[in-house]
């Protein structure tokens, strides 16, 4: 059985795809479109709390009706989900709903979110795009995967902090 104090120390796991040379956007869209790895992701969230900076709600918002979503802005206007000014406080909120906390970028957002994260579910994709938003530089001897899926043009891995 879930309690109160376990939910508080709910994992933080960003989820997101990138290249290998960690591009994830262009614009404020995606340099790709790859049907089986959105479903991954999809997949993923369904049923669990979903943490997006605005700008990238306002794109893939429609997408996220299985989830519960959460917005990081400055100030934006009604988006018909809570809205909240910092990313601890996204957390926060993230907590109190007792399921998965996924943070789910873009690029700004997954900077705030590593200091926070346990777990990181992302799919390097194959091909090489070219784009202007990229994830964040991690340090990769302070964490493991866990978990390696080999697709036609993505490849899936989990990643677990061990430092
Ligand atoms: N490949 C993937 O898996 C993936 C996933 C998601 C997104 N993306 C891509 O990522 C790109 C968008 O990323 P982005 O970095 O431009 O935007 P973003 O991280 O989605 O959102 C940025 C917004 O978050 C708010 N924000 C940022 N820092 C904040 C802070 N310290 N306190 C409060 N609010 C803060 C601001 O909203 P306000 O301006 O409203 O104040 C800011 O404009 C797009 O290209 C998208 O396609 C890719």
């Amino acid at each position: 059985m879930t309690t109160r104090s376990d939910d508080t120390n709910l994992p933080v796991i960003l989820v997101g795809a990138m290249t290998k040379d960690r591009v994830i956007g262009t614009g404020n869209g995606m340099p790709w479109d790859i049907p089986e790895e959105y479903q991954t992701f999809i997949d993923n969230i369904r049923g669990q709390t979903v943490i997006m900076g605005r700008r990238s709600y306002e794109v893939f918002g429609p997408d996220l009706t299985s989830a519960q979503a959460i917005v990081v802005s400055r100030g934006a206007p009604d988006l018909g989900v809570p809205v909240v000014d910092s990313i601890e406080k996204a957390l926060e909120m993230a907590r109190s709903y007792g399921v998965k906390i996924f943070v789910a970028g873009g690029s700004q957002i997954y900077e705030l979110a590593l200091p926070h994260a346990n777990w990181m579910y992302l799919s390097e994709i194959k091909e090489d795009f070219d784009g202007d938003k990229y994830f964040p530089e991690f340090n990769r001897s302070q964490w493991e995967v866990t978990r390696e899926d080999e697709h036609a043009q993505f490849i899936y891995r989990e990643w677990q902090r061990t430092a």
